[in-house]
């Protein structure tokens, strides 16, 4: 009885973990194609009157909320003035600075939440405002506040503001998604104002793409904090061993990106499989398994990520067809996925995980070489042994 019970109740909640993870990919891809969107929108834009207005649009998308404001800060008088208002999400746009319209609320640089963003540059997320002596607001049915800078050029230029009447209705990845659309916005605004050099404001956008992508890859190391630098390291030398094996141009910039994101797809494994101190269950194993397909369905409506989709989704294939998700063999498996497979796992074995210790640089080594032709491309493991006995 006891034990039916139990079953029972574990069945219950392996089957919230699966629902969990199933959202939260779902959340991260609806993420994802919104801050692609953004920065596509916003680069066809020729009035400040149309930049408010798909800023607006992009914000609607990306959050639920009452009242959103992009703020500009008027440097004389240190004012936060309105560039764009939408208000009960009916998309309403304010562009005209000089009519100050909050002002007369006394927003200003340094006071209450929103003038202290605009005076730090730091992010505010709020779960419940009455909680919060700074907070003033005209409306006191607001409970929930996220506030973010809009930086450009290292200067705060203004902020973003978004309230809700719902309590605690922001999660830490709805923060940084509006950093890093924000991060995109100030620019826009920026070239709106200052430069009709399409050529220009195309690269400073790609530029706040790529600073998104160093975002989301942060994001997964906040989750797992023994993987620290991990995305970044691996990154750096399968740079290095893809130039030696002879890519270039354009596919090492898939490259790059692929390398950035390549483990994007936990996002939707659940904290208690991807902390787990121990070994995983069968069924942990089989979740754990389809991290590259998550990745895939989160990366694959990208057009910008997707020529970088290789890594993501085939950096567990083995060469002797004995990996997944699709069990490849040999040179089936794309060569960035090849050459990336190695790096990963030699820097995953030289760190701690939440399931076992670092190993030793020789026991590493020793494993690269004795998988040479099972796990690995032998003649990439070649390769990278001599890059790592040159540097
Ligand atoms: P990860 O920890 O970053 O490991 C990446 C890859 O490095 C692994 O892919 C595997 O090829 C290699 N690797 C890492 N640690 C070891 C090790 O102790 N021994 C050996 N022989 N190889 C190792 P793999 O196996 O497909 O695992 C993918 C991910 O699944 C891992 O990423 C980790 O997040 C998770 N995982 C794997 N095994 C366990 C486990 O026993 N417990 C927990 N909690 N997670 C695990
Ligand atoms: C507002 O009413 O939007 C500003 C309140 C605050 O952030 O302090
Ligand atoms: C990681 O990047 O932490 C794990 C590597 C992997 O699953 O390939
Ligand atoms: C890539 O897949 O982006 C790089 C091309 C290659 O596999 O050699
Ligand atoms: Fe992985
Ligand atoms: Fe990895």
């Amino acid at each position: 009885m006891e034990d039916k019970n139990k079953t029972k109740s574990q069945l219950i909640s392996e089957l919230a973990e699966l629902r969990q993870s199933a959202s939260l990919s779902q959340g991260f891809s609806k993420y994802l194609i919104a801050v692609h969107r953004t920065s596509q929108r916003l680069q066809h834009l020729h009035s400040p009157e149309s930049l408010a207005q798909e800023i607006i649009h992009v914000l609607e998308e990306l959050l639920d909320y009452e009242y959103g404001a992009v703020l500009l800060i008027n440097k004389s008088t240190k004012e936060l003035l309105p560039f764009a208002l939408s208000d009960q999400g009916r998309g309403s746009t304010f562009i005209d600075m000089d009519k100050a319209y909050i002002s007369s609320r006394g927003i200003r640089v340094g006071i209450g939440i929103t003038g202290g963003v605009a005076q730090t540059g730091k992010s505010e997320h709020i779960g419940d405002v009455r909680q919060d002596k700074r907070y003033f607001s005209m409306r006191d049915d607001i409970r929930s506040e996220l506030c973010v800078p809009l930086i450009n050029k290292k200067e705060i230029i203004g902020v973003i503001n978004i309230e809700t009447i719902k309590l605690n209705a922001y999660s830490e990845i709805d923060l940084r998604v509006l950093e890093t659309v924000a991060s995109q916005i100030a620019i826009a605004i920026d070239n709106a104002n200052l430069y009709a050099n399409l050529e220009k404001s195309h690269t400073a956008l790609s530029l706040a793409y790529d600073n998104t992508l160093k975002g989301w890859a942060r994001a997964l190391e906040l989750r797992d904090v023994e993987i620290k630098g991990h995305s970044n390291r691996v990154t750096d030398t399968t740079l290095r061993l893809a130039r030696i094996m002879g890519i270039k141009g354009d596919d090492l910039e898939h490259v790059r990106r692929g390398a950035l994101l390549h483990d994007i797809g936990k996002m939707g494994i659940p904290d208690s499989i991807l902390l787990k101190p121990g070994k995983l269950t069968k069924k942990e194993w089989g979740i754990m398994r389809q991290h590259p397909v998550y990745a895939y369905k989160m990366l694959s409506d990208i057009p910008y990520l997707e020529p970088a989709l290789d890594i993501p989704y085939y950096h567990h294939e083995n060469w002797d067809g004995s990996g997944y998700p699709q069990g490849l063999v040999g040179e089936e498996i794309p060569h960035s996925a090849r050459i990336f497979s190695i790096v990963d796992v030699w820097d995953a074995l030289l760190s701690d995980r939440p399931y076992r210790k670092a190993w030793s640089k020789e026991k590493t080594y020793t494993y690269l070489i004795k998988n040479k032709g099972i796990h690995f491309d032998p003649h990439v493991v070649d390769v990278f042994m001599d890059m790592l006995k040159k540097a």
